[in-house]
């Protein structure tokens, strides 16, 4: 096992009619903003009961962050902060509220122009503004962990960050605050948190037996309750079991003191920035054919999977890792997400600019051995096609 440490500060408050516990875990002297996305969260009435658990706080509200949120509309939540002194960033939302409210909160004390947060990967960030968040879409993890994707939309630009001020103090997940979601959000929240766990457990082994069968038993209720969720969609023990599982799957425990790979979604950032596809989209896409071009790399590892997730134990070794590399593609589709580029209109004249932003951004030795050269995902990209 690799030395590793481990950190999650994130008070996890859990179930049915929990948003009622903001009253006891949001100081009551606190000036709140509370950020939110395109009207869902009005919509299904979770904001209503938000507003209702804080009482007589002092409360002001900022709707429109937007999926892959975007620098130009996060700073002017940065400005509003700034501007009515406010001290409690309460997120109430998906995964790209969460992310945006996280760089709000690093934004608003940051030396310098907060643009530097997203290419310097947080590393500079010294302080947060306070946050909290109420998750209804499970998907990212963002809601314990301390990362964000913020997206600069006049660059094309999508880079992620991360700092340890910004993990939230909590996080209120209530199963039944999910019920409203397409069936298209759900299953590209199974999809996300089912690849959160391949990077993290499909690289090379390093006799991690806890983090192994930690992460295939997470792979396993995903391929078990994502179909349910979609079949069921007001079935509760569903929705807890798929909230609880995502958490889990990028909460910091599965990647503690293992190889981690993150390829994927470096490629299926570019994506999204240039194409606007769904984040788990772009997953759908890239992951199975990484899987076969790296079959050398995680060769061992890959059996494991075939064997350990999909019950695949005969045959030769390299007919049971391509079964594998089908069965997951098979999930995928079975959700309803589409797992070639061409599904989404996008030919291989696309390839040379996705080529040329992923060296924009640094990504020219990418995966868990930093094997990956931009040749090797150009390589990738043409096998999505
Ligand atoms: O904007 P609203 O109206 O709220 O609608 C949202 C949005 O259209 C809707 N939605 C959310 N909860 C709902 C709901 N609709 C009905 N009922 C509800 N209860 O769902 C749509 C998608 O929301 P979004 O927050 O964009 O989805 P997701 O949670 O999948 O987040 C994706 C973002 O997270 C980043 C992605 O890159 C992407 O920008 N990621 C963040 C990570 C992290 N912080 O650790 C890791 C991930 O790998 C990922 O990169
Ligand atoms: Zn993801």
């Amino acid at each position: 096992m690799l030395n590793f440490t481990y950190y999650n500060p994130t008070r996890i408050v859990f179930g049915a009619g929990s948003i009622a516990r903001l009253d006891v875990l949001v100081p009551a002297d606190a000036r709140i903003l509370i950020l939110y996305g395109g009207g869902s969260a009005e919509r299904n009435g979770t904001l209503a009961e938000v507003e209702a658990a804080l009482g007589a706080r002092t409360v002001q509200r900022f709707g429109g962050i937007e999926p892959n949120p975007s620098y130009e509309t996060l700073m002017k939540a940065v400005e509003l902060v700034r501007r009515e002194k406010l001290d409690f960033l309460l997120a109430v939302g998906g995964g790209s509220v969460i992310d945006g409210s996280k760089f709000v909160a690093a934004a608003v004390d940051y030396d310098g122009e907060p643009w530097h947060i997203l290419e310097t990967y947080g590393k500079h960030i010294t302080r947060a503004v306070a946050l909290g968040c109420v998750l209804t879409l499970p998907a990212t993890g963002s809601e314990a962990n301390c990362a964000g994707v913020v997206t600069r939309k006049s660059i094309k630009a999508k880079l992620g960050f991360g700092s340890s001020h910004v993990y939230p103090r909590f996080a209120v997940l209530d199963p039944e605050k999910t019920y409203s979601l397409p069936p298209r959000q759900i299953a590209n929240g199974v999809v996300d948190a089912f690849v959160h766990v391949m990077e993290q457990y499909v690289t090379y082994p390093v006799h991690a037996a806890v983090q192994d069968r930690y992460a295939e038993s997470l792979l396993q209720v995903l391929i078990e309750v994502g179909p349910q969720a979609l079949a069921t969609p007001q079935d509760y023990e569903v929705r807890a079991n798929l909230m609880w599982a995502a958490t889990q799957a990028l909460h910091g425990v599965v990647g503690a003191g293992v190889p981690q790979d993150w390829a994927t979604h470096k490629i299926g950032h570019e994506l999204t920035a240039l194409h606007g596809l769904d984040h788990a989209q772009t997953l759908a896409i890239v992951l199975p054919n990484l899987l076969q071009l790296r079959r050398d790399v995680k060769h061992d590892k890959l059996l494991q999977y075939a064997s350990r997730v999909w019950k695949l134990d005969s045959g030769t070794a390299e007919a049971r890792i391509d079964a594998a590399i089908a069965r997951t593609r098979a999930f995928f589709e079975s959700l309803g997400v589409r797992t070639r580029l061409s599904d989404y209109g996008i030919g291989a004249d696309a390839i040379d600019e996705v080529v040329t932003q992923l060296a924009a951004h640094g990504m020219t030795a990418i995966g868990e051995d930093k094997g990956m050269d931009l040749e090797f995902s150009r390589r990738i990209l043409h096998a999505c096609l």
